[in-house]
Protein backbone atom coordinates (compact mmCIF):
# COMPACT_ATOMS: atom_id res chain seq x y z
CA UNK A 1 0.00 0.00 0.00
CA UNK A 2 1.44 3.54 -0.96
CA UNK A 3 1.88 4.92 2.31
CA UNK A 4 -0.19 8.19 3.59
CA UNK A 5 0.81 11.30 5.17
CA UNK A 6 -0.43 12.64 8.22
CA UNK A 7 -1.50 16.37 7.52
CA UNK A 8 -0.47 17.31 10.69
CA UNK A 9 3.38 16.40 10.76
CA UNK A 10 5.09 13.48 11.91
CA UNK A 11 7.19 12.90 15.20
CA UNK A 12 10.93 13.94 14.50
CA UNK A 13 12.15 10.06 15.73
CA UNK A 14 10.88 7.44 17.30
CA UNK A 15 12.38 8.33 20.49
CA UNK A 16 10.01 11.50 20.59
CA UNK A 17 6.55 8.92 19.79
CA UNK A 18 7.81 7.40 22.71
CA UNK A 19 8.04 10.12 24.91
CA UNK A 20 4.90 11.43 24.04
CA UNK A 21 3.23 8.33 24.42
CA UNK A 22 4.76 7.79 27.61
CA UNK A 23 3.85 11.68 28.45
CA UNK A 24 0.12 9.90 27.57
CA UNK A 25 0.23 6.86 29.77
CA UNK A 26 1.50 8.38 33.07
CA UNK A 27 -0.13 10.62 34.56
CA UNK A 28 -2.78 11.02 37.35
CA UNK A 29 -3.79 7.19 36.75
CA UNK A 30 -0.52 6.20 37.99
CA UNK A 31 0.08 8.48 41.01
CA UNK A 32 -3.33 9.31 41.85
CA UNK A 33 -5.46 6.74 40.86
CA UNK A 34 -3.62 3.49 40.82
CA UNK A 35 -2.67 4.12 44.87
CA UNK A 36 -6.68 4.54 45.79
CA UNK A 37 -8.19 2.01 43.76
CA UNK A 38 -5.63 -0.84 44.58
CA UNK A 39 -6.37 0.81 48.61
CA UNK A 40 -10.12 0.37 48.10
CA UNK A 41 -9.76 -2.52 46.63
CA UNK A 42 -7.88 -5.20 49.04
CA UNK A 43 -4.19 -4.57 47.40
CA UNK A 44 -2.40 -7.52 46.77
CA UNK A 45 -4.66 -9.72 44.20
CA UNK A 46 -5.62 -6.59 42.55
CA UNK A 47 -2.26 -5.31 41.78
CA UNK A 48 -2.22 -8.65 40.40
CA UNK A 49 -5.12 -8.81 38.16
CA UNK A 50 -4.12 -5.39 37.03
CA UNK A 51 -0.55 -6.30 36.06
CA UNK A 52 -2.25 -9.25 34.21
CA UNK A 53 -4.39 -6.91 32.50
CA UNK A 54 -1.39 -4.53 31.35
CA UNK A 55 0.31 -7.91 29.90
CA UNK A 56 -2.13 -9.74 28.13
CA UNK A 57 -4.93 -6.82 26.95
CA UNK A 58 -2.53 -3.70 27.32
CA UNK A 59 0.21 -4.18 25.25
CA UNK A 60 -1.37 -6.03 22.35
CA UNK A 61 -4.04 -3.46 22.21
CA UNK A 62 -1.59 -0.84 22.20
CA UNK A 63 0.56 -2.24 19.32
CA UNK A 64 -3.21 -2.50 17.56
CA UNK A 65 -3.55 1.38 17.94
CA UNK A 66 -0.58 2.47 17.18
CA UNK A 67 -0.78 0.14 13.85
CA UNK A 68 -4.50 1.37 13.50
CA UNK A 69 -3.38 4.75 13.47
CA UNK A 70 -0.15 4.68 11.68
CA UNK A 71 -1.38 3.26 8.64
CA UNK A 72 -4.44 5.48 8.40
CA UNK A 73 -2.49 8.51 9.25
CA UNK A 74 -5.68 10.57 10.32
CA UNK A 75 -7.96 11.12 13.12
CA UNK A 76 -9.26 8.08 14.89
CA UNK A 77 -12.38 8.69 13.43
CA UNK A 78 -11.49 9.20 10.13
CA UNK A 79 -8.70 6.65 10.04
CA UNK A 80 -11.20 3.97 11.42
CA UNK A 81 -13.35 4.81 8.13
CA UNK A 82 -10.55 4.54 6.02
CA UNK A 83 -9.05 1.42 7.39
CA UNK A 84 -13.00 -0.13 7.20
CA UNK A 85 -13.27 0.96 3.30
CA UNK A 86 -9.79 -0.47 2.78
CA UNK A 87 -10.12 -3.56 4.68
CA UNK A 88 -14.10 -4.15 3.37
CA UNK A 89 -15.65 -4.04 6.38
CA UNK A 90 -18.40 -2.09 7.29
CA UNK A 91 -18.55 2.17 8.14
CA UNK A 92 -19.55 1.73 10.43
CA UNK A 93 -16.44 0.75 12.42
CA UNK A 94 -15.43 4.56 12.86
CA UNK A 95 -17.60 4.64 15.93
CA UNK A 96 -14.48 3.45 18.01
CA UNK A 97 -13.54 6.60 16.84
CA UNK A 98 -16.35 8.45 18.36
CA UNK A 99 -16.82 7.02 21.19
CA UNK A 100 -13.34 7.68 21.86
CA UNK A 101 -13.69 11.40 21.01
CA UNK A 102 -16.82 11.33 23.84
CA UNK A 103 -14.70 9.33 26.30
CA UNK A 104 -11.70 12.35 25.79
CA UNK A 105 -14.41 14.85 26.62
CA UNK A 106 -15.54 13.02 29.89
CA UNK A 107 -12.14 12.04 30.98
CA UNK A 108 -10.87 15.23 30.54
CA UNK A 109 -13.52 16.58 32.30
CA UNK A 110 -13.12 15.50 36.31
CA UNK A 111 -8.83 14.98 35.28
CA UNK A 112 -8.89 18.34 35.17
CA UNK A 113 -10.68 19.14 38.14
CA UNK A 114 -8.39 16.78 39.63
CA UNK A 115 -4.75 18.14 38.18
CA UNK A 116 -6.53 21.48 39.51
CA UNK A 117 -5.99 19.50 43.25
CA UNK A 118 -2.04 18.98 42.37
CA UNK A 119 -1.83 22.94 41.20
CA UNK A 120 -3.39 23.81 44.28
CA UNK A 121 -0.76 21.91 46.51
CA UNK A 122 1.96 23.22 44.41
CA UNK A 123 0.57 26.46 45.85
CA UNK A 124 0.35 25.26 49.64
CA UNK A 125 4.00 23.07 49.55
CA UNK A 126 5.10 26.37 48.21
CA UNK A 127 4.07 28.22 51.06
CA UNK A 128 5.54 25.83 53.37
CA UNK A 129 1.84 24.64 54.76
CA UNK A 130 2.70 21.04 54.98
CA UNK A 131 5.35 21.71 57.65
CA UNK A 132 5.29 19.83 60.80
CA UNK A 133 1.63 18.40 59.56
CA UNK A 134 -0.26 15.76 61.00
CA UNK A 135 -2.65 12.87 59.86
CA UNK A 136 -5.52 15.45 61.22
CA UNK A 137 -4.02 18.39 59.81
CA UNK A 138 -3.70 17.18 56.07
CA UNK A 139 -7.37 15.77 56.13
CA UNK A 140 -8.51 19.35 57.42
CA UNK A 141 -6.31 20.96 54.23
CA UNK A 142 -7.81 18.44 51.86
CA UNK A 143 -11.37 18.83 52.82
CA UNK A 144 -11.10 22.54 52.99
CA UNK A 145 -9.85 22.15 49.07
CA UNK A 146 -12.88 19.87 48.17
CA UNK A 147 -15.47 21.30 50.26
CA UNK A 148 -14.73 24.87 48.31
CA UNK A 149 -16.29 24.80 44.91
CA UNK A 150 -14.94 28.53 44.20
CA UNK A 151 -11.49 27.08 44.81
CA UNK A 152 -11.90 23.79 42.92
CA UNK A 153 -13.42 26.15 39.98
CA UNK A 154 -10.61 28.30 39.86
CA UNK A 155 -7.80 25.95 39.95
CA UNK A 156 -9.69 23.37 37.02
CA UNK A 157 -10.10 27.00 35.14
CA UNK A 158 -6.76 26.68 35.08
CA UNK A 159 -5.60 23.74 33.87
CA UNK A 160 -7.87 23.43 31.00
CA UNK A 161 -6.49 26.74 29.98
CA UNK A 162 -2.93 25.46 30.01
CA UNK A 163 -4.20 22.13 28.58
CA UNK A 164 -5.73 24.24 25.57
CA UNK A 165 -2.69 26.70 25.16
CA UNK A 166 -1.11 23.53 24.32
CA UNK A 167 -3.00 21.45 22.36
CA UNK A 168 -3.48 25.06 20.56
CA UNK A 169 -0.18 25.74 19.69
CA UNK A 170 0.21 22.12 18.27
CA UNK A 171 1.48 18.79 20.59
CA UNK A 172 4.84 18.32 19.23
CA UNK A 173 6.55 21.94 20.63
CA UNK A 174 6.91 22.83 23.69
CA UNK A 175 5.32 20.16 26.02
CA UNK A 176 7.69 17.60 23.94
CA UNK A 177 11.02 19.41 25.25
CA UNK A 178 9.22 19.66 28.65
CA UNK A 179 8.25 15.89 28.96
CA UNK A 180 12.18 14.57 28.21
CA UNK A 181 13.42 16.67 31.07
CA UNK A 182 10.43 16.47 33.52
CA UNK A 183 9.53 12.51 33.61
CA UNK A 184 12.40 11.33 34.78
CA UNK A 185 12.56 13.93 37.70
CA UNK A 186 9.14 12.70 38.59
CA UNK A 187 10.67 9.15 38.53
CA UNK A 188 13.63 10.35 40.36
CA UNK A 189 11.69 12.18 43.02
CA UNK A 190 9.33 9.14 43.51
CA UNK A 191 12.56 6.84 44.27
CA UNK A 192 12.95 9.77 47.07
CA UNK A 193 9.35 9.02 48.86
CA UNK A 194 10.20 5.02 48.50
CA UNK A 195 13.48 5.97 49.97
CA UNK A 196 11.50 7.95 52.98
CA UNK A 197 8.81 5.20 53.17
CA UNK A 198 11.53 2.91 54.21
CA UNK A 199 12.27 4.64 56.85
CA UNK A 200 8.79 4.79 58.43
CA UNK A 201 8.94 1.77 60.00
CA UNK A 202 5.91 0.19 57.81
CA UNK A 203 7.54 -0.74 54.85
CA UNK A 204 7.29 -4.51 55.05
CA UNK A 205 3.02 -3.57 55.66
CA UNK A 206 3.45 -1.44 52.52
CA UNK A 207 5.08 -4.13 50.34
CA UNK A 208 2.85 -6.45 51.87
CA UNK A 209 -0.46 -4.86 51.09
CA UNK A 210 0.52 -4.31 47.38
CA UNK A 211 2.14 -7.78 46.92
CA UNK A 212 0.73 -10.64 48.66
CA UNK A 213 -2.20 -11.70 47.18
CA UNK A 214 -5.54 -12.68 48.70
CA UNK A 215 -7.45 -13.18 46.01
CA UNK A 216 -10.86 -13.95 48.13
CA UNK A 217 -10.58 -9.95 48.02
CA UNK A 218 -11.34 -9.92 44.14
CA UNK A 219 -14.65 -11.89 44.48
CA UNK A 220 -16.77 -11.92 47.80
CA UNK A 221 -17.36 -8.75 49.80
CA UNK A 222 -18.34 -9.63 53.21
CA UNK A 223 -20.22 -7.56 55.91
CA UNK A 224 -20.84 -8.75 59.00
CA UNK A 225 -24.13 -7.73 59.79
CA UNK A 226 -26.12 -8.46 63.20
CA UNK A 227 -23.13 -10.64 63.63
CA UNK A 228 -23.67 -12.86 60.71
CA UNK A 229 -21.03 -13.12 58.17
CA UNK A 230 -22.64 -11.92 54.56
CA UNK A 231 -21.05 -12.55 51.79
CA UNK A 232 -22.40 -10.74 48.27
CA UNK A 233 -21.10 -11.49 45.01
CA UNK A 234 -19.54 -8.95 43.32
CA UNK A 235 -17.39 -8.37 39.56
CA UNK A 236 -16.43 -5.02 41.04
CA UNK A 237 -12.28 -5.21 41.85
CA UNK A 238 -12.02 -7.49 38.69
CA UNK A 239 -13.63 -4.91 36.37
CA UNK A 240 -12.20 -1.86 37.86
CA UNK A 241 -8.17 -3.48 37.41
CA UNK A 242 -9.03 -3.98 34.20
CA UNK A 243 -10.68 -0.72 33.52
CA UNK A 244 -7.32 0.90 34.69
CA UNK A 245 -5.17 -1.26 32.36
CA UNK A 246 -6.85 0.63 29.91
CA UNK A 247 -7.05 3.89 31.59
CA UNK A 248 -3.56 4.33 32.44
CA UNK A 249 -2.31 3.12 29.47
CA UNK A 250 -4.60 5.95 27.90
CA UNK A 251 -5.85 2.99 25.72
CA UNK A 252 -9.47 2.44 23.80
CA UNK A 253 -10.66 5.58 22.76
CA UNK A 254 -7.81 6.53 20.15
CA UNK A 255 -5.09 8.87 22.37
CA UNK A 256 -2.36 6.40 21.45
CA UNK A 257 -3.90 5.93 18.06
CA UNK A 258 -4.05 9.53 17.19
CA UNK A 259 -0.24 9.39 18.25
CA UNK A 260 0.78 6.70 16.06
CA UNK A 261 -0.59 8.12 13.67
CA UNK A 262 2.21 11.04 13.68
CA UNK A 263 4.96 7.94 13.88
CA UNK A 264 7.55 7.21 11.71
CA UNK A 265 7.11 4.29 9.33
CA UNK A 266 10.35 2.72 9.92
CA UNK A 267 9.66 2.65 13.85
CA UNK A 268 9.39 -0.45 15.75
CA UNK A 269 5.53 -0.61 17.43
CA UNK A 270 5.94 -3.34 19.15
CA UNK A 271 9.10 -2.52 21.09
CA UNK A 272 7.75 0.84 21.78
CA UNK A 273 4.47 -0.67 23.30
CA UNK A 274 6.20 -2.86 26.07
CA UNK A 275 8.85 -0.17 26.74
CA UNK A 276 5.57 2.35 27.58
CA UNK A 277 3.69 -0.51 28.96
CA UNK A 278 7.04 -1.00 31.59
CA UNK A 279 7.65 2.15 32.14
CA UNK A 280 4.16 3.19 32.96
CA UNK A 281 3.91 0.32 35.46
CA UNK A 282 6.89 1.06 37.35
CA UNK A 283 5.91 4.11 37.94
CA UNK A 284 2.57 3.26 39.50
CA UNK A 285 3.94 0.64 41.42
CA UNK A 286 6.75 2.89 43.11
CA UNK A 287 3.56 5.27 44.33
CA UNK A 288 1.93 2.59 45.76
CA UNK A 289 5.49 1.58 47.20
CA UNK A 290 5.74 5.42 48.89
CA UNK A 291 2.38 5.61 49.63
CA UNK A 292 0.97 2.43 51.56
CA UNK A 293 4.38 2.62 53.93
CA UNK A 294 3.27 6.62 54.85
CA UNK A 295 -0.54 5.05 55.13
CA UNK A 296 0.01 2.46 57.65
CA UNK A 297 2.86 4.57 60.15
CA UNK A 298 0.34 7.44 59.96
CA UNK A 299 -2.73 5.26 60.74
CA UNK A 300 -4.53 6.35 57.90
CA UNK A 301 -7.30 4.02 55.99
CA UNK A 302 -5.76 2.70 52.32
CA UNK A 303 -9.03 2.87 51.50
CA UNK A 304 -9.82 6.59 51.67
CA UNK A 305 -10.95 6.89 48.39
CA UNK A 306 -9.41 9.63 45.68
CA UNK A 307 -8.00 12.10 48.37
CA UNK A 308 -5.26 9.17 49.25
CA UNK A 309 -2.34 10.69 47.98
CA UNK A 310 -3.00 14.50 49.16
CA UNK A 311 -4.18 12.67 52.65
CA UNK A 312 -0.53 10.98 52.77
CA UNK A 313 2.22 12.75 51.12
CA UNK A 314 2.16 16.27 52.76
CA UNK A 315 2.82 14.26 56.09
CA UNK A 316 6.07 12.63 54.64
CA UNK A 317 6.79 15.87 52.61
CA UNK A 318 5.75 18.00 56.08
CA UNK A 319 8.53 15.73 58.45
CA UNK A 320 11.31 15.63 56.07
CA UNK A 321 14.39 17.54 55.60
CA UNK A 322 14.39 19.58 52.37
CA UNK A 323 10.10 18.89 52.84
CA UNK A 324 9.21 22.03 51.56
CA UNK A 325 11.27 21.82 48.22
CA UNK A 326 10.80 18.40 47.61
CA UNK A 327 6.82 18.81 48.01
CA UNK A 328 6.84 21.44 45.91
CA UNK A 329 8.84 19.97 43.05
CA UNK A 330 6.75 16.68 43.16
CA UNK A 331 3.77 18.42 42.99
CA UNK A 332 4.70 20.30 40.33
CA UNK A 333 5.96 17.30 38.27
CA UNK A 334 2.34 15.52 38.98
CA UNK A 335 1.19 18.68 37.17
CA UNK A 336 3.26 18.43 34.39
CA UNK A 337 2.48 14.43 34.22
CA UNK A 338 -1.40 15.11 34.00
CA UNK A 339 -0.60 17.95 31.52
CA UNK A 340 1.12 15.71 28.90
CA UNK A 341 -1.75 13.54 29.47
CA UNK A 342 -4.39 16.07 29.28
CA UNK A 343 -3.32 16.73 25.52
CA UNK A 344 -3.96 13.63 24.58
CA UNK A 345 -7.60 13.37 25.62
CA UNK A 346 -8.27 16.18 23.23
CA UNK A 347 -6.57 15.31 20.38
CA UNK A 348 -8.44 12.83 18.97
CA UNK A 349 -11.47 15.25 19.01
CA UNK A 350 -9.18 18.19 17.42
CA UNK A 351 -7.05 16.29 14.57
CA UNK A 352 -11.23 15.69 13.75
CA UNK A 353 -12.50 19.51 13.84
CA UNK A 354 -9.14 20.36 11.41
CA UNK A 355 -10.15 17.42 9.11
CA UNK A 356 -13.62 18.19 8.67
CA UNK A 357 -14.70 21.33 10.22
CA UNK A 358 -11.73 22.92 8.28
CA UNK A 359 -11.01 24.68 12.04
CA UNK A 360 -7.39 26.02 12.71
CA UNK A 361 -6.03 24.39 15.96
CA UNK A 362 -6.14 27.23 18.14
CA UNK A 363 -10.44 27.28 17.44
CA UNK A 364 -10.60 23.58 17.35
CA UNK A 365 -9.23 23.48 20.91
CA UNK A 366 -10.81 26.60 22.40
CA UNK A 367 -13.99 24.68 21.55
CA UNK A 368 -13.72 21.74 22.67
CA UNK A 369 -11.33 22.63 26.04
CA UNK A 370 -14.72 25.54 27.19
CA UNK A 371 -17.05 22.01 26.26
CA UNK A 372 -14.81 20.12 28.62
CA UNK A 373 -14.83 22.75 31.10
CA UNK A 374 -18.58 23.07 31.53
CA UNK A 375 -19.04 19.18 31.92
CA UNK A 376 -16.01 19.44 34.85
CA UNK A 377 -18.54 21.52 36.77
CA UNK A 378 -20.47 18.72 37.61
CA UNK A 379 -17.21 17.05 39.05
CA UNK A 380 -16.45 20.33 40.79
CA UNK A 381 -20.10 20.02 42.92
CA UNK A 382 -19.77 16.41 43.11
CA UNK A 383 -17.58 17.37 45.96
CA UNK A 384 -19.36 19.77 47.42
CA UNK A 385 -22.58 21.40 47.40
CA UNK A 386 -23.90 18.53 45.35
CA UNK A 387 -22.19 15.40 47.21
CA UNK A 388 -25.81 13.96 47.74
CA UNK A 389 -27.00 14.37 44.34
CA UNK A 390 -26.28 10.51 43.05
CA UNK A 391 -27.75 8.04 40.51
CA UNK A 392 -26.49 4.30 41.06
CA UNK A 393 -25.64 5.35 44.11
CA UNK A 394 -22.71 7.74 42.39
CA UNK A 395 -22.12 11.30 42.34
CA UNK A 396 -21.47 12.73 39.46
CA UNK A 397 -17.17 12.61 39.34
CA UNK A 398 -18.11 8.15 40.08
CA UNK A 399 -19.97 8.20 37.15
CA UNK A 400 -17.94 9.31 35.03
CA UNK A 401 -15.10 7.52 36.16
CA UNK A 402 -16.92 4.51 35.78
CA UNK A 403 -18.49 4.91 32.45
CA UNK A 404 -15.04 5.77 30.88
CA UNK A 405 -12.43 3.45 32.66
CA UNK A 406 -14.75 0.56 33.14
CA UNK A 407 -17.53 0.40 30.63
CA UNK A 408 -16.23 2.81 27.29
CA UNK A 409 -12.50 2.37 27.31
CA UNK A 410 -12.97 -1.68 27.72
CA UNK A 411 -15.78 -1.66 25.18
CA UNK A 412 -13.25 0.70 22.40
CA UNK A 413 -10.69 -1.46 23.21
CA UNK A 414 -12.71 -4.51 22.81
CA UNK A 415 -13.83 -3.19 19.44
CA UNK A 416 -9.87 -2.23 18.14
CA UNK A 417 -8.97 -6.03 19.04
CA UNK A 418 -11.65 -7.40 17.21
CA UNK A 419 -11.06 -4.92 14.40
CA UNK A 420 -7.48 -5.69 13.85
CA UNK A 421 -7.49 -9.25 14.39
CA UNK A 422 -10.54 -10.59 12.93
CA UNK A 423 -11.86 -7.90 10.20
CA UNK A 424 -7.98 -6.57 9.05
CA UNK A 425 -6.86 -8.64 6.55
CA UNK A 426 -3.73 -10.35 7.70
CA UNK A 427 -1.55 -9.35 5.12
CA UNK A 428 -2.17 -5.64 6.14
CA UNK A 429 -1.12 -5.55 9.96
CA UNK A 430 1.74 -7.77 9.01
CA UNK A 431 2.64 -5.33 6.45
CA UNK A 432 2.78 -2.23 8.79
CA UNK A 433 3.83 -4.19 11.95
CA UNK A 434 7.35 -5.95 9.52
CA UNK A 435 7.83 -7.66 12.66
CA UNK A 436 9.50 -10.83 12.76
CA UNK A 437 7.31 -14.24 12.17
CA UNK A 438 7.29 -15.27 15.80
CA UNK A 439 7.00 -11.93 16.94
CA UNK A 440 3.86 -11.58 14.75
CA UNK A 441 1.96 -14.90 15.53
CA UNK A 442 2.28 -14.03 19.29
CA UNK A 443 0.66 -10.28 18.97
CA UNK A 444 -2.05 -11.71 16.36
CA UNK A 445 -3.05 -14.91 18.84
CA UNK A 446 -3.32 -12.35 21.91
CA UNK A 447 -5.46 -9.76 19.65
CA UNK A 448 -7.68 -12.59 18.01
CA UNK A 449 -8.48 -14.42 21.37
CA UNK A 450 -7.07 -13.59 24.46
CA UNK A 451 -7.29 -9.92 24.80
CA UNK A 452 -11.55 -9.94 23.68
CA UNK A 453 -11.79 -13.02 25.71
CA UNK A 454 -10.85 -11.34 28.67
CA UNK A 455 -12.62 -8.53 28.49
CA UNK A 456 -15.31 -9.95 27.52
CA UNK A 457 -14.87 -12.31 30.39
CA UNK A 458 -14.68 -9.63 32.71
CA UNK A 459 -17.55 -8.02 31.70
CA UNK A 460 -19.79 -10.98 31.94
CA UNK A 461 -18.50 -11.33 35.51
CA UNK A 462 -18.82 -8.19 36.27
CA UNK A 463 -23.21 -8.26 35.25
CA UNK A 464 -23.15 -11.22 37.51
CA UNK A 465 -23.21 -14.14 34.89
CA UNK A 466 -21.04 -16.19 37.05
N1 LIG B 1 -3.20 7.49 31.01
C1 LIG B 1 -3.54 8.68 31.73
C2 LIG B 1 -3.18 8.49 33.20
O1 LIG B 1 -2.84 7.36 33.60
O2 LIG B 1 -3.24 9.45 33.93
C3 LIG B 1 -4.99 9.06 31.58
C4 LIG B 1 -5.49 8.98 30.17
C5 LIG B 1 -4.89 9.75 29.17
C6 LIG B 1 -6.52 8.11 29.86
C7 LIG B 1 -5.31 9.63 27.86
C8 LIG B 1 -6.95 7.98 28.56
C9 LIG B 1 -6.34 8.74 27.57
F1 LIG B 1 -6.73 8.62 26.36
Amino acid sequence: MAERQSIHGQWSSRLVFILAATGSAVGLGNVWKFPYITGENGGGAFVIVYLVCIALVGVPIMMAEIMLGRRGRQSPINTMAALSREEGANKAWSLIGWSGVLAGFFILSYYSVIAGWALAYVARAGAGLFSGLDAAGVESMFNSLVGSPERLLAWHTLFMLMSMFVVAKGVKSGLEKAVTYLMPALFLLLLLLVGYAMNTGFFVEGLEFLFSPDFSKLIYTCQVVDGVEQCDISGGPLLVAMGHAFFTLSLGMGAIMVYGSYMPKKSSIAGSAVLIALLDTLVALLAGMAIFPIVFANGLEPGAGPGLIFQTLPIAFGGMPGGHLFGTLFFVLLVFAAWSSSISLIEPAVAWLVENREMTRVRASIWIGLTTWVIGLGTVFSFNIWSDVKLFDMTFFDLLDYLTANIMLPLGGLLIAIFSGWLMKKASSQEEFAMAGSAYSLWWTLIRYVSPFAVVVVFLHAIGLF
